[in-house]
């Protein structure tokens, strides 16, 4: 099982996130970072989900309450006033850790060899275990991140929430040398959950998976209401079935940095993926650009298409395996 380290702000998608990456991967610490709603709900909100999956042995870290150099922009149209509107959850039995999710961060991966960083919220905690000790960088594996995106945001016509919020973050992270697996909303807008899923949700009959549709019901309307989409995008989700199962996504290698300055373009991650054109999408797409590339070296790995059926099928035997 993969060594990892998720740095997450639940959240309804965060909280899949979680869902997944407890089951399937060997999470060694859940940090929490403040996005979707303040740092001491999200953080809440990750002890009230571990909870619910018998799982209070896995260590939450509370991070950075706000962004490295702007004030933090939450998400209560889509999340709520909790950060987790919708399930009627108790009050956590378990605290958070008395340690800073970087302090967290550092010493674990100068301590333990092969660790995934997961990020599903803004960068900030990340951004800041790497510059407290740089060497992290050549000791993790990789970051496997929900954010940003290969064509159009969310937040703003350019930029996508999770990068918008701390673009300085971002910038740190993307130009570390860490190799990034990015799930953008390219991406994550191909994972639409509907009522369909919802009433297979209820059908399981477990706890998990009554959350589960509590989650899914609640962020559905709000989706609908304040995005006029047609469903609810489990984002974060896809960040963790990538690591789990390689074959539900297809990727390719681009060079991908992020815009500070524009008006309005700041918190966008403007991806190059020049050698790409004309590219047979069947068998170019992961290829390494050719000698004539105009653009940088490849820092990343942009997720393009997700097998929805096949992440609804690991989500379903996921929830079934769940109290
Ligand atoms: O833009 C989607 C991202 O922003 C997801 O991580 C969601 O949880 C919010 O944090
Ligand atoms: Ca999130």
């Amino acid at each position: 099982m993969k060594k990892v380290i998720l740095d997450c702000d639940p959240g309804h998608d965060d909280a899949f996130a979680i869902m997944l990456a407890v089951q399937h991967l060997d999470v060694l610490g859940i940090t929490t970072i403040g996005g979707n709603c303040i740092l001491e709900n999200v953080t809440k909100n990750a002890l009230k989900v571990l909870e619910v999956l018998d799982r209070t042995d896995i260590p939450v870290y509370p991070g950075h309450s706000c962004p490295m150099t702007v004030p933090l922009v939450t998400a209560p149209q889509f999340h709520g006033e909790t950060g987790l509107d919708g399930p009627v959850l108790p009050e956590p039995t378990v605290k958070p850790r008395n340690k800073h999710a970087v302090d967290f961060i550092v010493e674990t991966v100068m301590n333990t060899d092969d660790v995934t960083l997961i990020a599903t919220g803004p960068l900030t905690n990340i951004a800041a275990a790497i510059n407290r000790e740089p060497r992290i960088v050549d000791r993790v594996t990789e970051i496997s991140i929900m954010g940003g995106s290969v064509t159009f945001g969310n937040w703003t016509p350019t930029a996508e929430f999770n990068i918008y919020v701390d673009p300085e973050a971002a910038y740190r992270v993307f130009n570390s040398g860490i190799h990034v697996k990015m799930s953008g909303i390219n991406l994550t807008r191909q994972c639409c959950l509907t009522a369909e899923h919802v009433k297979k949700f209820r059908e399981i009959g477990t706890k998990t998976a009554n959350l589960a549709a509590d989650l899914t019901e609640f962020f559905i309307d709000t989706t609908i209401k304040s995005a006029s989409l047609s469903g609810a995008n489990m984002h974060d989700a896809c960040a963790i079935a990538w690591l789990i199962d390689s074959s539900l996504i297809k990727a390719a290698a681009m060079h991908i940095d992020i815009e500070l300055k524009g008006e309005l373009t700041r918190g966008m991650t403007v991806c190059d993926y020049r050698h790409l054109r004309g590219a047979d999408p069947e068998i170019d797409l992961c290829r390494e650009p050719q000698m004539d590339f105009r653009g940088e070296k490849p820092n990343a790995e942009a997720a393009l298409e997700l097998d929805f059926p096949g992440f609804m099928e690991l989500l379903y035997k996921t929830l079934k395996n769940y109290n």
